[in-house]
């Protein structure tokens, strides 16, 4: 392993943890703290990898669970792998599919070899394990590629927790023995629910692998606000400060400032294009219906200090017409600006960290009520 994978620490907040940095992948760098819009079936929906670039958006992800069904992991390394097949050339990230299979699938079963379940397309039985999930993940070639976890579902109790903490550590050393690309970065995951101890436990745990980059599960699947800021704060100072750290699921202002302040640098979250295909945009920090009928005659971009190309080119009249109509387009152009507003939100977190006005600028945000 080598010169692949690297991280730089640009500039610390000095009131906070917070702090801006380069990370290097085979496939360009990401500058951060960044938010990672999703790309679950190799394509961010309704998107095109142009227009995502012009977001701002520097690292995508995608799934092994769904690419593993459909259209499976062969096709894709036959293709030359996920970069080539989606046309995006930037860095790539893969999540590892056990998170996938608890929240989509049916007949689900776990034991120490792995999960089971049942196809949604066709019914064929299942199973991936550690070794399957990392060589699925090694097939489609994204850079970062993610530890096979269990992510206990909120609430769960403390023995249940330490269960599933406990057996995502051995999936992981099975994780390691399985990888085989030296061009590809294993990030384990970091679990443990709402309990400190826990949490604590496999931070350190996880901390003896050497890895280009740690990640925190296990949070935003159903726990209160204040509690994932909690969780946060316990785990991330005992993640490597010399490597990025990654907090999966989670894309909301709010928690991506917080989590910065934590010394979180990675993000990602279904909600920019997800709130898009329901017709909402994220505006000045809140969501707007663009449905609503203030918006039929309103013949003003979306956000007026807004760069992304729908807010220079498009009215919210005209992006209200397309969702009356059920034209397509909506998606796309608000999807366009939800993703800008979350890329740039968080580049405007990196520029105050930079400039050492981090905790000074995002005061209100960070604000302790
Ligand atoms: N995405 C959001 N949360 C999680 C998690 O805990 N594990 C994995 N693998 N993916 C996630
Ligand atoms: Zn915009």
């Amino acid at each position: 392993m080598g010169s692949h994978f690297s991280y730089t620490c640009q500039a610390r907040c000095c009131v906070t943890k917070a702090r801006a940095g380069v990370f290097h992948t085979p496939h360009g760098v990401v500058e951060t703290p960044r938010f990672m819009p999703v790309g679950t079936l190799a394509n961010v929906k309704t998107v095109t990898p142009a227009q995502l670039r012009g977001t701002g958006a520097q690292m995508v992800l995608a799934n092994t669970y769904h690419l593993h069904l459909q259209p499976g992991e062969d096709l894709v390394a036959e293709a030359g792998g996920l970069h080539r097949f989606m046309g995006w050339d930037g860095p790539m990230l893969t999540d590892s599919g056990g998170f996938q299979v608890f929240s989509l699938s049916e007949m689900r079963q776990i034991s120490d070899e792995g999960v089971t379940f049942r196809s949604p397309r066709d019914g064929k039985i299942i199973q991936i394990t550690p070794e399957r999930s990392i060589q699925i993940q090694n097939a489609l070639g994204a850079d970062v590629i993610m530890a096979f976890d269990e992510c206990p579902p909120h609430p769960a109790t403390w023995d249940e927790v330490k269960r599933a903490t406990d057996r995502t550590m051995r999936w992981l050393e099975r994780c390691f023995v399985a990888h085989t690309r030296t061009d590809q970065a294993l990030f384990p995951i970091v679990q443990g629910g709402v309990y400190p101890d826990l949490r604590q436990e496999a931070a350190e745990a996880i901390a003896q692998y050497e890895a280009f980059g740690y990640a925190i599960g296990g949070v935003s699947v159903g726990e209160p606000p204040e509690l994932i800021e909690k969780i946060v704060q316990v785990t991330a100072p005992l993640l490597p400060e010399d490597k990025p750290r990654y907090l999966m699921g989670v894309g909301t202002h709010k928690e991506m400032v917080r989590a910065i302040a934590a010394g979180v640098d990675l993000f990602d979250c279904v909600i920019p294009t997800r709130l898009a295909r329901h017709g909402a945009a994220l505006v000045q920090g809140d969501r707007w219906n663009l449905k609503n009928n203030r918006f039929r005659r309103d013949f003003t971009p979306l956000d007026d200090t807004c760069p992304c190309y729908t807010c220079q080119n498009f009215t919210r009249a005209y992006i209200s017409h397309l969702l009356h109509a059920r034209e397509i387009l909506a998606f796309t152009l608000i999807s366009i600006h939800n993703i800008t507003e979350l890329v740039r939100f968080t580049q405007r977190i990196r520029e105050a960290i930079l400039g050492d006005r981090f905790a000074v600028e995002f005061a209100e945000w960070l604000g302790h009520g």
